[in-house]
């Protein structure tokens, strides 16, 4: 995607040779920083502290980080002891063990001596997957945006309600849930996106706004409570989210608050799709709410708020009562029953095995 008419990936190699860049997401949308990892302590703060987040670009980042971590350690220990100080940082997104598992894997049949180069071209490998698997989602989820705007007689904008940040920052380029509606876009459907806020960090505010105005899509962005009334009174045609985990039975895992518009959607017959990448279902879970484990993250989120101050300046301050206890759950399932479908690089498919498994045959007897 572009800034300022540059062209930007959400991490690519240093020129260097020996390290990456990411755009700093925790300035986003008042600074455009750029950061150089260059160790797997770099890259494991990195995604912890949400400098990069949403689940292909973690899982990209953390390929990467393996491959930095062999530059100081290329043992057998060395990939233990990264990978698992990778898979640590978050636990919710499979992508982050995806790639981790795919770049030690290969790491393992890879001399001492040329690990860190293989590592670094496979992570290259996974970031290319990630751009193609999105462009192809785009172009599946944009049928759906530009069928629902040919359905109506092409009268008004088809109007997709959106929560989180699933788009190219949540991705290497394009996004996920964000790709169908820049694919439409761009073929010239009428779009309006609703942006869910998406407290307690902002994403929808600050990332998916963010995005929307860089590539001129019409956008509004909303409380995360406004949703639900919207719906009621017609104002959504269509929901697409992201997905940080989906099981084998089609239930989605997402940004929290994604079970509560899933909810309003099939009270009122708004159909809820979710995009995401063959490396975001985990083949391995059936039932979603209880075997996902959820990221509880730190309260502060909850109790205080960053922004920008009327000189420019950047503040932090507390919006809670102080001393009340805070819980900060990340993430939430919705239930296959609540999902219109699921749309994956491959094509557009209910939220169940039979789907799943239709899209993907050869996973049937992997798992
Ligand atoms: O906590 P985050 O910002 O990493 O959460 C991101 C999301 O929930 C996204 O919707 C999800 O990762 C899909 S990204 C294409």
């Amino acid at each position: 995607m572009n800034i300022d008419g540059q062209p930007y990936r959400t991490i690519f190699p240093d020129p260097d040779g020996v390290s990456v860049q990411v755009i700093d997401q925790t300035r986003l949308p008042f600074a455009f920083e750029l950061k150089r990892l260059a160790t797997l302590e770099d890259a494991a703060v990195a995604i912890r502290t949400m400098i990069v987040r949403g689940a292909p670009l973690i899982g990209v980042t953390a390929a990467y980080g393996l491959a930095l971590a062999m530059r100081a350690d290329a043992s057998h220990d060395g990939i233990d002891r990264a990978a698992a100080t990778l898979a640590a940082t978050r636990p919710t997104a499979i992508n982050l063990r995806w790639a981790l598992d795919r770049v030690s894997a290969n790491l393992r049949q890879t001399a001492p001596d040329e690990r860190f180069a293989r590592a670094f071209a496979e992570a290259g490998r996974i970031a290319e997957e990630d751009v193609a698997s999105c462009r192809a989602i785009g172009a599946h989820g944009g049928r759906i945006i530009a069928d629902l705007h040919a359905a109506r007689g092409g009268d008004r904008p088809v109007t997709v309600l959106t929560h989180c940040n699933a788009g190219w920052l949540a991705t290497v380029d394009w996004g996920t849930a964000l790709a169908p509606i820049y694919a439409a876009h761009e073929r010239g459907v009428p779009v309006h996106v609703l942006v869910d806020e998406t407290r307690p960090r902002s994403q929808g505010a600050a990332l998916t706004a963010f995005e929307l105005k860089g590539h001129g899509v019409p956008h509004t962005v909303i409380a995360d409570n406004a949703g639900g009334h919207l719906m009621q009174h017609g104002e959504v045609d269509l929901c697409i989210v992201g997905s940080d985990r989906t099981t084998a039975s089609g239930d989605v895992c997402n940004k929290i608050g994604t079970y509560l518009k899933a909810l309003a959607a099939h009270d009122n017959g708004v159909p809820f799709y979710a995009a995401l990448p063959f490396s975001t279902i985990d083949w391995t879970l059936d039932d979603g709410v209880k075997e996902i484990p959820i990221e509880e993250r730190d309260g502060r989120e909850v109790t205080h708020m960053t922004g920008r101050l009327a000189d420019g300046g950047f503040a932090t301050i507390e919006v809670v009562s102080p001393g009340s206890p805070v819980a900060n759950p990340a993430f939430d399932v919705t239930p296959a029953r609540l999902m219109t479908g699921i749309i994956t690089e491959r094509g557009v498919c209910d939220a169940s095995p039979e789907g799943l498994y239709g899209l993907y045959p050869e996973r049937r007897n992997a798992a």
